[in-house]
């Protein structure tokens, strides 16, 4: 068993995008810049942000937060997603999820900028990623795949096993492991909570991305020897004996089934450091668009 480790490989593309960052600055050019839309105070929302917001100051992008209370009203958020739209000095927008139920989802996503959308969330990059065409991958899927590329792990006719159908992870997931790219051309099943007989899918799995948040829910005896396990549940568990309060499980039991594995990714220090790699990665891209466009 060998461990797909997200602080080496998050390390890597970190590092890579910092020299890049810096080649630019000493241009005189401006640094890239992300903005992000914080709705409420979720805990695990409050977490996920500032360590975005942390990652871009370490690699020399300029970030903007943006915190509004919870009782916005939609009509307001899409006003300031108008605003960073017309923005010229920011290059991506994210808007952090889940919002609070008074407000679309949806219409909150369509309102960015494709041209900003380095969550992928907007539907103009999801059609894009189902074509095949150059867009912004979702985040934690695109992490994914640099993590297998980082380690260089052969995916080619394997048959790789989806649990979780989400438009954040899910589905962009089993899009990028069939296509026809250098760490895709899987043979993809995409299980979900109405796929009967899911240990025996699981069984034929030479890959298992668990994306369900169920933790623990990936057993040994759903798992074939030698399999390849990315994890990307990140459920807070109340633990009165943790510092504070809750620890982080993933949807696998990583001490049962990484016996059986030939690679696994931890959680934490797994996939959730991808996630932020592939954002800053995407945010690189948008501003580098944008440059492109000014020039013309
Ligand atoms: N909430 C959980 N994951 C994500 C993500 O990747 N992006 C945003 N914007 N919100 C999230």
């Amino acid at each position: 068993m060998q461990l797909l480790d997200g602080r080496v490989a998050s390390k890597a593309v970190k590092e890579q995008l910092k020299a890049e960052v810096e080649k630019i600055v000493a241009t005189g050019a401006r640094a890239p810049h992300l903005a992000v839309i914080l709705v409420g105070n979720n805990g695990a929302s409050e977490t996920y942000v500032a360590s975005k917001v942390k990652t871009c100051a370490e690699i020399g992008y300029q970030s903007t937060m943006v915190r509004r209370d919870l009782d916005i009203t939609e009509a307001d958020l899409l006003a300031e997603i108008q605003k960073l739209n017309k923005d010229q000095s920011v290059d991506g927008i994210l808007v952090q999820l889940p919002l609070p139920k008074h407000i679309s989802e949806q219409k909150v996503i369509a309102a960015i900028d494709p041209t900003k959308d380095v969550d992928g969330f907007h539907p103009v990059s999801a059609g894009n990623l189902t074509l095949g065409m150059p867009t912004f991958i979702p985040a934690t899927p695109y992490g994914i795949m640099l993590m297998l590329e980082h380690y260089q792990i052969p995916t080619k006719g394997k048959h790789a096993v989806v649990i979780g159908r989400s438009n954040i992870v899910g589905r962009p997931m089993s899009i990028l492991l069939s296509g026809n790219n250098p760490y895709g051309n899987c043979t993809v099943t995409l299980c979900h909570s109405h796929t009967p007989n899911l240990q025996d899918i699981c069984l034929q799995a030479d890959i298992i991305v668990a994306a369900l948040g169920r933790p623990g829910f990936v057993q040994p005896e759903m798992v074939k020897d030698g399999a390849i396990i990315i994890d990307v549940g990140i459920t807070r568990v109340e633990d009165a004996t943790a510092k504070k309060g809750y620890r982080i499980k993933g949807d696998v039991d990583f001490e049962a089934v990484a016996p059986k594995s030939s690679y696994i990714t931890p959680v934490p220090g797994g996939v959730g450091l991808m996630t932020i790699a592939g954002l800053l990665k995407n945010t690189l891209v948008a501003y580098e668009n944008r440059q492109e466009d000014l020039r013309r």
